[in-house]
């Protein structure tokens, strides 16, 4: 895969894995004769003005910081419309995959680390924007690194039409002032180290809702997530990183690093045996659970109910957060729905009445094309296992990503095999699933989350008559109300 790729100076060697935008290289920068890591960014990117600016940009303000746990860049530049950067290569991946192995220990350096690298860079006025389990990544020595400082800024200024049908990211670790599109500082980063750290410590994410769109809102508007009974001795770690109120966070790294010390210090015992404990999680996996989510039972679940039960406060917030996700969101459709996009200040949906339903967001050829390599036996246990997935784990993987979700590999069944009763069955059971979850979500007045799981049930089955009765509720209720 890195034929066709050509920047000079750098000779390819092999991939080394690809992100929504970009892919990136093992390379040999043949003038110093060293290994480095080559981000290339999407050509679709290229294409805007404004991205290409920002990028060379940042890039040159954020060579400059030097920390021992920020990725040292050593170049960035274009080549017949290419944009890259070449970074240290790191070689023992990305937090994302140790997470689940983590004891609490190891957890608490990782994310004292990442705090000192953010301290440094706050310090100089930078605000990192995406901090999450994929860009913080590990030296050979096992030392933690944030990368891609700057690479968030200039995707910010990417318009959503460039963007449409590529992956850009995830609310998982968004802060309250991110989901709602308000300035950010220092602070915003810190929420969403605290929402990696809980994770490394909880072995879940710190919100967890059918949609995107709920996750986005839970960070505005529900409590800060509690750790498990024998780890509450840090949670006050967590209550000052993911404090809502920015006033009311950890007001630098430093000051959460200190916190650190001062709470083991004050915790001997726990904090020696969070040296030995593995995570909660790890047992549960290695004393043979069936559930790949199983964790230790004090962990308050956030249960469906519960997101769709977002009154009167979520309604007032949904406007605000509307302007932050759905911006976002909308980067995500693809460019059919583009036309009735939501740039605008305020959320908008499209005509329920009378648009017809959504495409597949199956909008990339490279996901369609690895679709039409797969059997049709595949296909159907591919989409029975993203079924039972999503049923427990909040619609992940009904509909999305792209290309890996229980409809798309239904839907290429039936294509198939117009008959074929299991995959019409699949279908029927997504419907229901998000019928549901819409159901929930017009009792409480959500209307735009209610448009949107109905858009998503009927993805899956057009015809369904319950989605379509909902549609019709939703727009009476939205008449009246
Ligand atoms: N400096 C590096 N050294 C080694 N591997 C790297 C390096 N930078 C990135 N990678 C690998 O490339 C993958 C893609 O990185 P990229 O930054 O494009 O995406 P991401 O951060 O995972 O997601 P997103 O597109 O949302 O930013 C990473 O998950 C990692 O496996
Ligand atoms: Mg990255």
């Amino acid at each position: 895969m890195t034929d066709n790729v050509q920047i000079p100076g750098y000779r390819l060697l092999r991939t080394l894995g690809e992100g929504g935008m970009a892919t990136v290289y093992l390379a040999m920068q043949e003038s110093l004769d060293r290994e480095v890591a080559l981000k290339v960014m999407s050509p679709v990117l290229a294409a805007n003005a404004t991205f290409c600016e920002q990028f060379m940009k940042e890039g040159r303000i954020t060579a400059k910081l030097t920390h021992p746990h920020l990725m040292t860049v050593h170049d960035i530049g274009s080549d017949r419309g290419v944009y890259y950067l070449a970074s240290e290569y790191l070689p023992a991946g990305t937090l994302r995959e140790r997470m689940d192995r983590l004891s609490p220990s190891e957890s608490l350096e990782i994310a004292r680390d990442i705090a000192s690298g953010l301290a440094y860079a706050h310090e100089k006025g930078f605000v990192h924007r995406d901090v999450k389990p994929g860009n913080i990544m590990f030296r050979s020595n096992g030392t933690a690194v944030l990368a891609d400082f700057g690479i968030a800024k200039a995707m910010k200024s990417v318009s959503a039409a460039t963007m449409a049908g590529n992956a850009i990211g995830t609310p998982d670790y968004m802060s309250p002032e991110q989901a709602q599109a308000s300035p950010v500082d220092g602070r915003s980063d810190l929420y969403s180290l605290g929402a990696v750290l809980y994770e490394c410590l909880a072995g879940q994410k710190p919100y967890r809702a059918p949609d995107a769109y709920a996750v986005a809102l839970m960070h505005v508007t529900e409590p800060v997530p509690r750790l498990p009974e024998k780890l509450a001795w840090l949670q006050p770690l967590i209550d000052g990183l993911m404090a809502k109120n920015p006033e009311q966070r950890f007001a630098t790294g430093e000051a959460f690093i200190a916190a650190c010390d001062r709470l083991v210090q004050a915790n001997p015992q726990a904090a020696a045996s969070a040296q030995e404990q593995r995570s909660a999680r790890r047992r549960a996996v290695s004393a043979g659970s069936s559930s790949a989510t199983a964790i230790s039972q004090p962990v308050p679940r956030i249960t469906r109910a519960r997101v769709l039960r977002l009154t009167a406060i979520g309604a007032g917030v949904i406007v605000l957060v509307g302007i932050g996700w759905l911006g976002w969101r909308s980067m995500q459709r693809p460019p059919a729905e583009q036309a009735v996009g939501t740039t605008a200040a305020a959320p908008e949906r499209s005509d329920t009445s009378s648009a017809p339903s959504p495409p597949p967001i199956t909008g990339d050829s490279a996901a369609k094309g690895a679709l039409e390599k797969l059997d049709l036996p595949t296909l159907l246990a591919r989409g029975d296992e993203y079924l039972a997935y999503g049923q427990k784990n909040y619609g992940e993987k009904l509909d999305f990503p792209a290309g890996e979700n229980a409809i798309d590999m239904y839907q290429e069944a039936l294509r198939r095999d117009p008959g074929n009763a299991r995959a019409a069955k699949g279908l029927e059971q997504i419907a229901g699933f998000f019928e549901q979850a819409a159901t929930g979500a017009l009792r409480n007045g959500l209307y735009t989350a209610t448009d949107e799981f109905i858009g998503k049930g009927l993805r899956a089955d057009p015809k369904n008559a319950a989605l379509l009765k909902l549609k019709a509720d939703l727009a009476k209720a939205e008449q009246n109300g």
